[in-house]
């Protein structure tokens, strides 16, 4: 019988060795093609050893480009390393109000009665802990953090300690309040996209964990290595990975084929546009960029404040989300028209 089975999986087969690997919060025992990356992040975080003060560091980069990655893995080292300094790691996506984020750092301290507490007591409680020893305070994707006040908080009042902030966006910096940007003073470190061999190294030692041997051959892994190449994001290969077997796994086959990969890359409009989760007001500013399309940043903004009466600030961030992430196009006509205040144009 062994004739109709050798291609075919049985019922409770599986293409998969462990689909982990293939998670996006995965973190790989060695991060390789980063290392003078992590050793900058290092040397930030030196000085603390030596019981001194050390620097902050914002870090930017497109997305799926081992930021994250590599600041976890400092931060695991540092605590092989060393007790004398305690590592926190704050996703701001996630925890976007200043009480949300020094919840998340109570926890992580093991600090367990932040009940009927206020922002500024739990301040004052997680002050008290870390200012016995030192701290590295890793702030995830900062540019999503609706309260910045709680970075300017970070800074003064706790002594020895290590800000380091990642974001996609270059130009964070600029629209940081002035009196919080003028305290942290950091030093800045770039990442860039993957060149192909490193693109096909990554994917190949994840493909070697999650597949069975023999599942994915050169032929199919190629067009996946091209493609994230091309996206310049490592997330890609990994969702291209594991839909890829998911296709084969739906025809009961043992391997996957060049047309199991081409339906992964046909399924990706969808993730791309799930990578980015955009909030209410960012929706709602694209419609109105949307029918507005060609008007200058002013005029787009008084109708956003007629509606939301936020910030110039706040409106100036959302818009540099949406640019980031390809919604929307700022074009400045300085050159030709001679005018100062840029326009703003919905992508087709
Ligand atoms: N050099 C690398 N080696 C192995 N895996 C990597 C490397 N760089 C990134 N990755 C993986 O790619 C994914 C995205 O990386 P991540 O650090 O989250 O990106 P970023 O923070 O820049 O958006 C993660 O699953 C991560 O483990
Ligand atoms: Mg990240």
């Amino acid at each position: 019988m062994t004739i109709f089975t050798k291609d075919f999986l049985q019922h409770d087969e599986t293409v998969f060795k462990d689909e982990l690997v293939l998670d996006y919060e995965y973190l790989p025992h060695i991060l390789k093609f980063r290392e003078n990356q992590q050793q900058h992040i290092a040397t930030i975080i030196k000085p603390l050893f030596a019981g001194r003060m050390g620097s902050n560091l914002l870090i930017t980069g497109k997305p799926g480009i081992g930021k994250t990655a590599a600041c976890k893995h400092v931060l695991r080292e540092m605590e092989q390393h060393s007790e004398k300094i305690i590592g926190i790691y704050v996703n701001c996506w996630k925890q976007d109000t200043a009480f949300k984020v020094i919840v998340d750092i109570c926890q992580q301290l093991g600090y367990k009665w932040v009940q009927n507490k206020k922002t500024n007591e739990l301040m004052d409680e997680i002050a008290k802990i870390l200012n016995k020893k030192a701290a590295v305070i890793v702030l995830d994707e900062i540019d999503k953090l609706k309260e910045e006040q709680v970075i300017y908080q970070l800074v003064e009042d706790i002594s020895k300690k290590c800000i380091i902030m990642i974001t996609n966006e270059k130009d964070f910096l600029a629209i940081l309040d002035p009196r919080t940007r003028s305290r942290l003073i950091p030093e800045l470190l770039e990442f860039n996209a993957y060149k192909y061999n490193e693109v096909e190294a990554i994917l190949g030692e994840r493909k070697k964990f999650a597949f069975y041997e023999g599942v994915l051959k050169e032929e199919s892994f190629a067009p996946i290595i091209e493609k994230c190449f091309e996206e310049e994001d490592i997330r890609t290969g990994l969702y291209l990975l594991k839909e890829a077997g998911n296709a084969a796994e739906n025809r009961s086959s043992r391997s996957i084929s060049v047309e199991d990969v081409q339906k992964a890359i046909g399924k990706m409009a969808v993730f791309q546009q799930s990578k980015t989760i955009l909030d209410e007001e960012e929706k709602e500013l694209i419609k109105i960029i949307k029918d507005h399309s060609g008007e200058s940043i002013n005029k787009i903004y008084d109708i956003y404040n007629e509606k939301f009466s936020k910030s110039d600030r706040t409106f100036r961030r959302k818009l540099a989300t949406l640019k980031e992430n390809k919604f929307i196009e700022v074009r400045d006509n300085k050159e030709l028209t001679g005018e100062t205040n840029p326009r703003v144009y919905l992508k087709k």
